[in-house]
């Protein structure tokens, strides 16, 4: 019997969402605190290898995009965040 969920590949990653607080920042359609993933997800759609770059962003960090706050690091967030969950999470906020 495979564990739910562990196979499947969730439309929303939720636990991730949590364990991160992305939510404390952002929403899906209105901008807050920080771009919505919508926004988001709009300016990256024609990119060549934004997902890359956002993973890479995500884990560690970079420059600003969208205006003098950048995001905090994953230690500040709730946790390191692993290539494979920071890709889940790219994938998700670039299908919204
Ligand atoms: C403390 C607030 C905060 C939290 C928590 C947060 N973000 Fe952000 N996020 C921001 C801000 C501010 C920006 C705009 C940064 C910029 O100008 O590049 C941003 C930008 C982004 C971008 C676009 C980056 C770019 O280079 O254009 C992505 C993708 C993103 N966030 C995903 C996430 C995900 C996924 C999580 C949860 C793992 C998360 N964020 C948690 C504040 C936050």
């Amino acid at each position: 019997m495979p564990v739910a969920g562990a196979v499947a590949q969730p439309p929303e990653p939720s636990n991730l969402i949590d364990q991160q607080h992305c939510m404390f920042c952002h929403t899906s359609d209105a901008p807050f605190l920080a771009p919505s993933f919508h926004q988001i997800a709009e300016r990256y759609r024609d990119t060549p290898n934004a997902s890359t770059m956002l993973e890479e962003k995500l884990r560690h960090g970079g420059k600003a995009h969208w205006g003098d706050m950048s995001m905090p690091l994953p230690d500040d967030r709730g946790g390191p965040l692993s290539a494979e969950d920071a890709r889940t999470l790219v994938q998700w906020v670039l299908s919204q």
